[in-house]
């Protein structure tokens, strides 16, 4: 999948050592839930093949995130799957000399429509560390609602953190997508 300045990919095993290295910042594990710190060497090799079982199960997709300028892997970004459903939850990090540059809105957005329009799924949502602005302030720019927030719902680190749920229905991104076409004549 390419954006104007990214290109999502599916993960190969020779992004291991890229994926431990911008990974294994703390500053990158501390607002996720399952990035591990500190990140063990050569983890990512067991990380990937579990990814490519998950995603052979129908639980999982995951993208390489890579700039296009430089060739190189930036950050993940993957839908979580509940098939009987047809629900997707998003998650993603990006390397954090990567932050600030519009990136994760510019990959999230390209995941939502792939959710919408190629897995066919009729509901997609995210969930955020309400502490974490990069994160949620991203679900708002692509256009998830907010539906409401878990009180210490999760703990990292040993210290408890909210939750803040964002989700958008297939029938909105389908009117928000109409709304623009006709705004657009
Ligand atoms: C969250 C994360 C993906 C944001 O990626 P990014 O590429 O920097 O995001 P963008 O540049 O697209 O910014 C999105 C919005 O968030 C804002 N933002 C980003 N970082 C922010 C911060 N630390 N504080 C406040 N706002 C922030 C941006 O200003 C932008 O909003 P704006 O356009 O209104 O100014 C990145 O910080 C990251 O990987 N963090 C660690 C992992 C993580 O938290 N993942 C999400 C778990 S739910």
């Amino acid at each position: 999948m390419e954006t104007k300045r990214l290109l999502l990919r599916r993960l190969t095993t020779d992004d291991s050592e890229r994926i431990e290295e911008l990974a294994g910042d703390y500053d990158v594990a501390k607002s996720t839930l399952n990035i591990p710190h500190p990140y063990p060497k050569g983890s990512a090799i067991q990380f990937i093949e579990n990814i490519f079982s998950a995603e052979k199960s129908e639980k999982i997709i995951m993208f390489a995130i890579t700039e296009k300028e430089s060739q190189l892997l930036i950050g993940l970004i993957n839908i979580n799957l509940s098939a009987p459903y047809k629900r997707g939850e998003l998650a993603y990090w990006v390397g954090k000399q990567y932050w600030g540059k519009g990136y994760g809105t510019e990959a999230t957005k390209a995941l939502l429509e792939y959710g919408f329009n190629q897995l066919n799924l009729n509901k997609i949502f995210a969930a955020s560390f309400t502490s974490n602005p990069g994160s949620w302030r991203i679900m708002e720019k692509v256009g998830l609602k907010y539906e409401g927030t878990l009180k210490q719902h999760v703990a990292r680190f040993g210290q408890f953190y909210d939750l803040a749920y964002y989700g958008l229905l297939k029938e909105e991104f389908e009117k928000e997508i109409q709304k623009k076409s006709l705004d657009n004549k």
